[in-house]
C-alpha cells in the first residue's frame, strides 16, 4: 500500500470566503472505461492516502457510490465532513426553470451530504447529449450561448449559494467573452473556474483573467486525458506525455512526465484534477506536489512548449448550422 500523505502538508489556495482548497484533488470521471464502482473504490482508497478535494458531475454516473466511499470515510473516522471539499456540477439538461435545485438535491443525496463546497454550472448552454454518445452526434434542439439565458441558470445557482447547499460557485468551459458579458450581472461571482489546463493547452489569456479577478482556476485533463474517450481524439491532438519539453523535464527528476505536468499546474496557480483508479498513479500524483519542485527554467520551458491544442472540444453541444468546434469557443 502506497505511503499516507498528511493532508495538513498538501498546500492550500484561500478563496475569497477565507475557506481554504487543496492545491490538487482527484477527478472522478470515469472516461466511459472506469465503472462507477472502480472510482468509488480509488475515491475511499484516495481519502485514506491524504486527498481531501475531489470532482464530482452528476453526468459521471458515479455520485452514488462515490456517496457510500464518503460515507464509509466518515463513518470509520478516517475524515471528518468539514476536511472534504467536494464539487459537483449541474449538466446541460438540468438548466433554468428551478432544475438547478432539482439537481443539486439529487446530487446531495447521490453523494450522502447535507452540502457541496462547490457546485458548477458544467457548460454555458443547456445543449443536452447522453453520455457516451458518438461524436459525430448532434442534438435538433442545441442552441449558440446566449447570457440572458446562461444568467437565468446563474440566478439560480446564487439561490442555492444563499440556501447553503453549495458553499461555493463556479462556471465551467467558458471563454473570456462569456465572462465579459455575465460577470457584470453576477450578484455572487464566481469564486472558481473549471477549464481545461495542460502543458499543450495554457490557456494563458483565460487563466490570467480569471487570476486578476480573484477567480481560482481548477485544471481538467492536466495530464493531457491519454484514456479521454475516442469520440474526444483527432488525429492533430498532442500527448502532453511526450512533448520533449515535459519528457526532458521528467529524465532530470527521474520521474514520470505525468508528475511534470502536474507540478508545473500547481507552481504556475491552478489546481490539477488527475484522474486514475490505479493506486500507484493516484498516490504518485499527490506524493510528487509535496517533492522536489520545478526550476525556473523548467518552468519557463513548459510556458513556451504551448501547443494551443483543446482535446475536450465539445463538439456533441454544437447546434444544428453550427460550422465547427471553434464556434463553442468564441
Ligand atoms: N469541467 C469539465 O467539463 C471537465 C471535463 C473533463 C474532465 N473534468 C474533470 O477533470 C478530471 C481529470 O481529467 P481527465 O480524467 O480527463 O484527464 P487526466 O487527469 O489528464 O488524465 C487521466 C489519465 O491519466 C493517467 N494518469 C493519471 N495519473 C498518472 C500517473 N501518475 N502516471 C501515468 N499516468 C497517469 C490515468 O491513466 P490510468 O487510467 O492508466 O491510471 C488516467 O486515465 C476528470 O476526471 C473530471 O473530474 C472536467
Amino acid at each position: 500500500m502506497a505511503e499516507r500523505v498528511d493532508p495538513a502538508r498538501i498546500p492550500s489556495r484561500t478563496l475569497p470566503s477565507g475557506s481554504k482548497i487543496p492545491c490538487i484533488g482527484m477527478g472522478t470521471f470515469g472516461s466511459d472505461r472506469y465503472g462507477p464502482d472502480e472510482v468509488s473504490t480509488a475515491v475511499g482508497g484516495a481519502i485514506r492516502l491524504g486527498y481531501r478535494l475531489f470532482d464530482c458531475a452528476s453526468v459521471y454516473n458515479n455520485e452514488d457510490v462515490i456517496g457510500k466511499a464518503f460515507e464509509e470515510s466518515f463513518k470509520s473516522g478516517v475524515v471528518r465532513r468539514e476536511e472534504l471539499f467536494v464539487t459537483s456540477k449541474v449538466w446541460n439538461d438540468m438548466h433554468g426553470k428551478g432544475d438547478v435545485l432539482l439537481s443539486l438535491a439529487k446530487t446531495l443525496r447521490d453523494l450522502r451530504l447535507d452540502y457541496v463546497d462547490a457546485f458548477f454550472v458544467h457548460w454555458p448552454f443547456p445543449n443536452y447529449h447522453p453520455p457516451g454518445c458518438d461524436g459525430n452526434a448532434r442534438n435538433p434542439g442545441s442552441v449558440p450561448f446566449s447570457a440572458d439565458r446562461f444568467m437565468r441558470t446563474w440566478s439560480e445557482m446564487e439561490k442555492i449559494s444563499r440556501l447553503g447547499l453549495a458553499k461555493h460557485i463556479g462556471m465551467s468551459n467558458m471563454t473570456i467573452s462569456k465572462l465579459e458579458m455575465v460577470l457584470s450581472r453576477c450578484e455572487i461571482k464566481p469564486v472558481l473556474i473549471e477549464m481545461e489546463l495542460h502543458p499543450a493547452f495554457q490557456q494563458p489569456e483565460l487563466f490570467y483573467y480569471c487570476v486578476q479577478r480573484k477567480i481560482q482556476p481548477i485544471g481538467y485533463c492536466p495530464i493531457g486525458s491519454p484514456n479521454r474517450p475516442d469520440r474526444d481524439k483527432t488525429p492533430k491532438d498532442a500527448a502532453d506525455t511526450e512533448m520533449p519539453e515535459v519528457v526532458a523535464i521528467a529524465k532530470a527528476h527521474g520521474i514520470h512526465p505525468a508528475l511534470v505536468c502536474l507540478k508545473w499546474q500547481v507552481q504556475r496557480g491552478s489546481i490539477p484534477i488527475p484522474f486514475s483508479v490505479h493506486e500507484k498513479n493516484y498516490a504518485a500524483n499527490l506524493h510528487c506536489i509535496l517533492e522536489e519542485p520545478l526550476g525556473d527554467a523548467e518552468m519557463a520551458s513548459i510556458a513556451k512548449a504551448d501547443k494551443n491544442c483543446r482535446l475536450v472540444k465539445g463538439q456533441v453541444f454544437l447546434w444544428p448550422d453550427a460550422e465547427s468546434w471553434e464556434a463553442l469557443w468564441d
